[in-house]
């Protein structure tokens, strides 16, 4: 009877108290088993079997090696999981079920696009269904908790992982956070199609130097607050579940070990109450960092900045108890962390539902609804960058060359950070455009650049050139010094342009790269990222107009990659004309929030309710959107503010809202941004948020230049 039973056994208890109540009953050393996570290989199964048996292991992570996202991962079977899970359960004391983590970045079975193209999208309510989606399918396989969403922002292209991310701008980032949040929780991420969710990685990660994954970071505290911060902030503020502490070394502290940004910052100034995990051996790591002299000191340093839980290298494992003896570590602490990772698993419902159905799986994973969502995200995050008048094509009968390194590839439209889709039920592009179009004659080529991909295009009516970056050129551990398409690219588009045909470049890519002339000036050149299980129909839709390109840029695309860093939001400078370069402009190749679709809008009218608000008031700032063109179609209404005047220097303009409009043609209606101290403030001098007396410019557009402005003041 569950009356009789211990109260922490009891569902009807609030959490707080089953907490409590199980803590009070665990010995040094299963408290510090919670604090472990393990992998588990052939190699190790039976040390790991013994483990969890005598309660020392508290999750496990389903991955097989420590690049999960860039080498192959081979699938944990459900009746696997639960086995070991039956051990943990029926086996142990007290019963304490494991949390099983996994990657589950941009989908499960059904890859969505990469998320720097989610972000592109400019749209929450779709980005929320990609990562429910996400949850179901990881949940009917076993996994309770995810390692996403990543939420670092990323100035610097070169750094292979900000294909993972949402882009440059915290604002985006930060609204994205909170729908990634609640796509995988839920209201209740204890529904048997929910998962909790891992904000990652803490913090400052994407500002690595020269681009270099794991490198050191140095961001002053108030972009830290401002920027970095902002989407930890924003999950935190959605109730997620967890956070992941970085590798690196941000301003002379490695993330793992400081006190400052996991304790003080993260868990009292943020109010985070869920657990920080480590990142894969990221304790350890500080002695690498050489701020802890052996594993020992790792595990007491990272323990007492506030790490919850050890990602697999065993530190907390092998030294916790040791140190306790020792006085050198705080029980107290040691509780706290405790609690934070039993709380995770209470909320979850795991003593309640340890094991997952293996049947459940069939139906839920790759199913027609979750596809049919995949395929149109692909369309919407689509970044339409030049059109001389050629897309949409029609469906007439025609010889259509479908070529270039890209046209016949699976693996790459997957992206990285797959390791649950299937690339043999990825269709390539030169099948998605055959499908799409069946009346076209489809002239396709192996993938070399070479006489045979020139005949082709030289035979054909009009040529799409697919180009880009394979899976294993971005991701983690995966950057370029250079941000240029792959040898022998650029090359290919000149060979193409030179024929004096129509032809549209589809880029795949992880990240910006800089194009070249010819592709700027073909006739019509898509962005369409790595778009995932059923991008290639994503795009086929989107280059015959069953689709619109809905994608805007959600990061700035530079000229050169001697620009970067670069970001729409840079700060107010002392002599802005003249800080250039002597050899090419110092503009953007293509603009933060920009990308076109299949109509045009003009944006005219601004209105602000309330020439003057008090610093805690709110005003509306609308303008009236217009679709001058021919087609419906649909466009990201944009709204910048900038603070005139500032006790520190302020970036020249930021986003602070964005809506879709969808119109028919003709039509006009008025779209309205509420203003208030989240969008008006910022954080100042030793981190104190303000919302400052003075002018404000606001910008209503469809991209970062917007030129359209009001005025209005907030009065002393
Ligand atoms: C290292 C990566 O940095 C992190 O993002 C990932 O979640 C873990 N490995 C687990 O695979």
């Amino acid at each position: 009877m569950i009356e009789d039973g211990p109260v922490y056994r009891n569902p009807t208890q609030p959490v707080a108290r089953r907490v409590e109540d199980l803590l009070t009953r665990m010995t040094p050393a299963e408290k510090i088993g919670q604090l472990n996570q393990v992998f588990v290989v052939p190699e190790n199964r039976e040390q790991i079997t013994e483990l969890i048996r005598q309660g020392g292991v508290g999750s496990r992570i389903i991955a097989t090696s420590h690049l999960a996202g860039s080498t192959e991962q081979q699938a944990a079977e459900v009746e696997d999981l639960n086995d070991l899970q039956r051990i943990a359960v029926e086996e142990t004391r007290l019963g304490i079920p494991l949390i099983h983590g996994r990657d589950i970045i941009h989908g499960h079975r059904t890859v969505f696009p990469i998320p720097l193209a989610l972000a592109a999208m400019f749209d929450e309510a779709l980005v929320e269904e990609a990562f429910a989606v996400a949850a179901r399918e990881a949940a009917s396989a076993g996994v309770h908790w995810s390692f996403a969403p990543m939420l670092d922002i990323a100035r610097d292209p070169r750094w292979g992982r900000v294909v993972e991310g949402f882009g440059e701008d915290p604002y985006l980032a930060s609204r994205l956070a909170i729908a990634a949040v609640h796509g995988f929780q839920g209201d209740d991420p204890a529904a048997p199609d929910r998962v909790l969710a891992c904000a990652k990685h803490y913090v400052g990660y994407g500002a690595a130097e020269g681009g270099r994954d794991y490198n050191t970071a140095e961001i002053s505290d108030t972009t830290l607050r401002n920027v970095y911060l902002a989407p930890f902030r924003a999950a935190v503020d959605a109730g997620v579940g967890s956070v992941m502490s970085a590798f690196h070394d941000l301003n002379g502290e490695p993330a793992t070990g400081s006190f400052y940004l996991l304790t003080e910052i993260l868990k009292h100034e943020l109010g985070f109450q869920g657990f920080v995990v480590s990142d894969w051996a990221s304790v350890a790591e500080l002695v690498n960092h050489r701020v802890a002299a052996d594993r020992c000191d790792a595990a007491r340093i990272a323990l007492m900045a506030g790490v919850d839980m050890d990602m697999v290298c065993g530190c907390f494992q092998e030294h916790l108890a040791g140190l306790l003896e020792r006085g050198a570590i705080d029980a107290a602490r040691l509780d706290d962390a405790v609690r934070r990772v039993l709380g995770a698993k209470f909320r979850l419902g795991l003593f309640e539902r340890p094991y997952t159905d293996p049947q459940a799986g069939a139906r839920v994973r790759f199913a027609p609804e979750h596809r049919a969502l995949a395929r149109r995200i692909a369309a919407r995050a689509a970044v339409l960058l030049e059109n001389r008048g050629l897309l949409p094509l029609t469906k007439e009968a025609r010889r259509i060359a479908v070529i270039g390194p890209l046209a016949q590839e699976r693996r790459a439209l997957l992206g990285s950070w797959v390791l649950d889709g299937i690339i043999a039920e990825t269709q390539t592009l030169v099948e998605a455009v055959a499908e799409v179009c069946p009346q076209a004659e489809i002239l396709s080529a192996s993938r070399a650049l070479s006489d045979e991909m020139l005949m082709r295009a030289a035979e054909a009516d009009v040529v799409i050139l697919a180009v880009g970056e394979s899976d294993a050129r971005n991701g983690e551990y995966n950057n370029v010094a250079e941000l240029r398409l792959p040898a022998g690219q650029d090359e290919l588009i000149e060979a193409v342009a030179g024929l004096e045909k129509p032809f549209i470049v589809v880029v795949l890519s992880g990240r910006p790269v800089v194009l070249n002339r010819a592709a700027r000036q073909a006739s019509a050149l898509l962005w369409a990222w790595h778009p995932g299980s059923m991008g290639a129909a994503g795009i086929a839709d989107v280059l015959f107009g069953d689709a619109e390109p809905g994608g805007r840029l959600p990061l700035t695309f530079p000229r050169s990659t001697g620009h970067v860093p670069i970001h729409y939001n840079h700060r107010s400078t002392g002599r802005p004309a003249m800080s250039r370069y002597h050899d090419m402009p110092a503009t953007p190749l293509y603009r933060f929030g920009s990308g076109l679709g299949y109509t045009t809008f003009t944006f005219s009218d601004i209105v602000v309710s309330a020439a003057t608000i008090a610093a805690d008031g709110h005003l509306t700032v609308s303008a009236l959107v217009t679709n001058t063109g021919l087609r419906a179609g649909e466009t990201v209404a944009q709204c910048y503010v900038r603070d005139d005047v500032a006790s520190i220097t302020r970036p020249v303009r930021e986003l602070k809202g964005f809506a879709r409009v969808a119109l028919a043609p003709g039509e006009s209606r008025r779209v309205a941004f509420d203003l208030g101290p989240a969008e008006l403030g910022f954080y100042g001098r030793h981190g104190r948020w303000r919302v400052e007396p003075g002018t404000f410019t606001v910008w209503v557009g469809a991209d970062s230049s917007a030129n359209l402005e009001a005025r209005f003041t907030v009065a002393l």
